[in-house]
């Protein structure tokens, strides 16, 4: 049986789909004691473990106590859910190909933060997520599935948000479960679904319920 596990820093929406998907979830790590998404996975009988970033003089010992932590459970596939700390190249290495995240943007565009404020602010009309392997370039590495979520014109970044969000909700456990099962195949960049399952959802109101 393959083993998940999740990192997070925060209220933990996206860890929940991928519980609430079935995924094989191991346990649930945080680098903050206070995560929102802590309470709800003990409440769900997930194990849980909190490494401080804030107890670490610096990113390697943070780095290296947390693949520690991570290692005991001896998972096949880690997954980011909001976990806000940079990881160091090392780290990013020794899970190569295993370590994923999802970032609320159509990547390339808008790498980093506050993205739903800078895609209305430029005016696209259409935004979305984005699930990626990860690289020791900030939020690069080959794209496993995207979500289209179209910028209505009276969006404010609260409303885009929190429809992207639902997009986000499903296409992260679809993406986590082909890793987990073997079902991509990687060439550089590239990287299909061997059965030919749709690696986008568009997300218009139209199509998956959204
Ligand atoms: C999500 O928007 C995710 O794309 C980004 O951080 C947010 C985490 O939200 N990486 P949650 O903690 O999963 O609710």
């Amino acid at each position: 049986m393959s083993r998940l596990i999740i990192l997070i820093s925060g209220r933990g929406s996206n860890m929940r789909a991928l519980v609430e998907a079935g995924l094989p979830v191991a346990a649930v790590i945080s680098n903050r004691a206070d995560a929102g998404g802590l309470v709800w996975a003990r409440e769900h009988g997930i194990a849980t473990e909190v490494i401080d970033h804030r107890l670490h003089v610096d990113r390697p010992s943070f780095d290296q106590a947390l693949a520690e932590t991570i290692d005991r459970y001896r998972p096949d596939v880690v997954a980011l859910a909001g976990f806000m700390r940079i990881l160091s190249a090392p780290f990013v290495e020794r899970y190569r190909g295993r370590l994923v995240n999802i970032h609320p943007s159509l990547l390339p565009a808008f790498t980093g933060l506050h993205t739903h404020e800078r895609a209305i602010e430029a005016g696209v009309k259409c935004h979305g997520a984005t699930v990626h392997l990860v690289t020791a370039e900030l939020d690069h590495g080959p794209v496993l599935i995207q979500a289209i979520v179209p910028v209505r014109q009276d969006d404010d970044p609260e409303r885009l948000a929190e429809r992207v969000l639902r997009a986000e909700h499903i296409i992260y456990p679809r993406a986590v479960r082909w890793l987990l099962e073997g079902n991509l195949d990687m060439t550089g960049d590239h990287v299909r679904t061997r059965d030919a399952q749709p690696q986008y959802l568009w997300a218009d109101g139209s199509a998956e319920g959204l």
